[in-house]
Parts: C-alpha cells; structure tokens; sequence
C-alpha cells in the first residue's frame, strides 16, 4: 500500500542511484535515461561541479528569507539577464510559480486583465496557471477555471487578431510546446504575435520551463527566432534538480513589483542557487551550446535515418536535445516497451515519443538509445 495520493501513474522502477545519463534502479537494472527528470538534469545526474557547489554552500548556510541580501541570487539573476538580453529576475521554486509570477506581473503592469494563451498549451498545476493551460484533461474536475485566459490555435494569425483587445495583458506561450507533443510555433507567426501585441500595448511572456536552459541549443529557445519577449518564465533545468524557478523581466515592469507585492518564503534558497550559478556557468558557455546543437542534429539524423521506412513513423519533430517521433499511433504502449529493454522515455500529447536526453549525452549514448528505439518501432 502507498501512503501518496495517486495522483501520478508511477513506473515499476524504485531509483537507488543515478550518474551522467544511467539511472540504477533497487532491482538491480540499469537504465539509459532520456527523460533527465523530465528536462531537470541537463547535465546529467549528479554532475561533480554541481554537486561540489552544493556541498560548500551546505557549510555556509542553507537559508535565511528574501529580508536578507542573498549575494548569490544577485549572481544568479546576472547570469539569467545576460544570457536572456532581460533586465530584472524574481525567483520562486517551480514552474507553476514562475508562470504565476508572470501572470500577476503583466496584469498589474498593464492593469488589463486577459491572458490569451494557445491550445494545447501547458503552464502548471496551480490554480492560474492551470486555467491557463489549453488542455481540457488538465481541468476535469476542478470547477470553473480562471476567467482571465482565451485560448486560440497556434499558428494562426487570424484567432489571434480576434482575441487580442484593449482589455488584453499578454500573450503567453512556449516556443515549442512540451506536454503538448513537441508542437513548434511558427517563426513568421510568433513574430506576427509580438509585433501585435507590442502595437496593443498587451505584453509578451514566453514559457521556457521545459525549452529554456539550453535545452533547444540556445539558453533559450526564442533565442531562435529573435523575438523580444517582456517577460520569460524558467524552472526544471535551471538548477539540476534542485528547486528553483524564476522570471526574467523588462525593467520597466519593475514598479509593478515594489516591495510588497509578490514573495516566496524559499524562493532564491541559496543552496539551489549554488547549484543553479555552476549549471548555468557550464550550460550557457557557447561552446557547449554548439555541442547541443551539433547533438541534436546527430540524434535528429540517426533517428530519421533509423526510422524512415517504419510504418508507424510520422515525423521527427522539435530542436536541439528536445525531440518528438510522431507516430501514427499512440506512444504509451512503447514507452513501457523501452523501459523493458532499459531505456527511459516519455510521451508528448497522445501520439509523440519525446526524448530529452542530457545535453552533455555522448555520441554513443544517441546511438544506443536509437537502436533501441529502431528495434522497438519496427516491432
Ligand atoms: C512549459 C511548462 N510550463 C510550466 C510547467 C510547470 O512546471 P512545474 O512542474 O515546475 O510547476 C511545465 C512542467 O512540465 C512545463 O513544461
């Protein structure tokens, strides 16, 4: 019997120990793992500079409260900025949190109420940001959402120009959509989208919990395309696996958060902002995004190449280390397959196999995974 409310189907592996890209599991099994915690440990599990980080600041101090002049959210906040072109962080210790940040941020800074964000979005569990999310399951059961969000498809202009009014604060989106199915925006489109909200006086907040933190090849993925967003939310990998989240402002919004207004009581915990100051030393250096990307094109290839003439293959889909194999049927039965033949993998939407392996995986890793994956696919 557990004592945990049931609120994920959990898979039949008990972790003992996990390093670079292999998890160990209690039974004794070794898996090869392209999920990374679900887009958390970039760097691969336990990465030694990381956990040295964390290990000297555990003999500094572990907490104090945002009361306190906390050096290393300063550093931390210097590193995001530079690397996003923003000006201004608020740190909390998750997702959902960022996202709520941003969206409390844009409604006071604009004093407008309305949110529109895309279909098949998601944004989090809390109560805003799950009314925020395009995504019906998501919401069954839980009464009326959250007036303040309409939603449209994305990639198409024409909803968009239909939502947006004088009443509208932002737009809110992911370049690629994770949960959703590896669902990539349109460049022409998301250009399109900014521009009009910038002429509406309506901000742009973009999601980069799962795409962000090189994750794409670039710190973050609408590094891309060029856009200009007002605000960007960052969670999951910012840390290693530690929890932390944060936005990225413009400065001009910085009334709109005077002392006073918003808060976290763990929010900025120093000892994962050890943590985050060395994963973003490492991960924002451009050689190692260039290696990223060089990964991506290798996994996105082999994969291409792989799978080609398989019957139930679709397409590939996504960028860098964050990949969709869209199949003609639905991925769950195959994620447990691979499990089997101990490899870890995920779904994305109903029909998409999603891989986020580490950004530091090895060509041999890529290769093995997509062996396994091609052995799989061609039943
Ligand atoms: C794009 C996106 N936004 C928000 C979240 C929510 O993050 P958290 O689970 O840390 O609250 C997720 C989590 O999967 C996500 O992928």
């Amino acid at each position: 019997m557990s004592y945990l409310f049931p609120t994920y189907a959990r898979w039949d592996v008990t972790p003992v120990k996990a390093k670079g890209a292999y998890l160990t599991a209690k039974d004794g099994k070794e898996y090869l793992d392209f999920t990374s915690g679900i887009s958390v440990c970039n760097l691969g599990h336990a990465p030694e500079n990381v956990k040295k980080a964390v290990e000297e600041q555990l003999e500094l101090f572990w907490h104090t409260s945002n009361l306190f002049q906390i050096e290393l959210q300063e550093k931390v906040a210097k590193q995001l900025t530079k690397a996003s072109g923003l000006d201004l962080v608020f740190f909390g210790n998750s997702g959902a949190e960022a996202n709520e940040a941003a969206i409390k941020l844009a409604r006071k800074a604009t004093t407008r109420t309305k949110i529109i964000t895309f279909i098949d979005s998601f944004h989090g569990r809390t109560f805003a940001t799950m009314s925020a999310t395009g995504q019906d399951k998501i919401k069954t059961g839980f009464g009326p959402m959250l007036e303040t969000f309409e939603y449209v498809k994305m990639n198409d202009i024409n909803a968009l120009k239909t939502a947006l009014d004088a009443n509208t604060a932002a737009i809110m989106f992911e370049v690629i959509q994770g949960e959703g199915g590896i669902n990539e925006g349109q460049a022409d489109f998301l250009k399109e989208a900014e521009k009009l909200a910038h002429e509406n006086g309506s901000l742009i907040i973009i999601d980069e919990i799962q795409t962000g933190i090189g994750r794409t090849g670039k710190a973050f993925a609408f590094q891309h395309i060029g856009l200009d967003p007002d605000i960007v939310s960052v969670a999951k990998g910012i840390a290693s696996g530690f929890p932390l989240g944060a936005i990225i402002g413009k400065a001009h919004l910085s009334e709109a958060f005077s002392a006073g207004s918003h808060g976290s009581t763990f929010g900025g915990n120093p000892v994962a902002l050890a943590a985050a100051k060395e994963t973003l030393e490492t991960i924002f250096a451009e050689s190692f995004l260039a290696d990223v990307t060089k990964k991506g094109e290798k996994l996105h290839s082999l994969l291409q190449e792989t799978l080609k003439d398989t019957p139930i293959f679709k397409k590939i889909k996504g960028k860098g280390l964050m990949v969709g194999i869209e199949l003609t049927e639905e991925a769950g039965p195959f994620i447990t397959k691979a499990r089997e033949q101990n490899l870890l993998i995920l779904t994305a939407g109903t029909h998409v196999i999603r891989l986020l392996p580490p950004l530091n995986v090895t060509d041999e890793e890529i290769e093995k995974a997509v062996k396994i994956l091609g052995d799989l696919l061609k039943g």
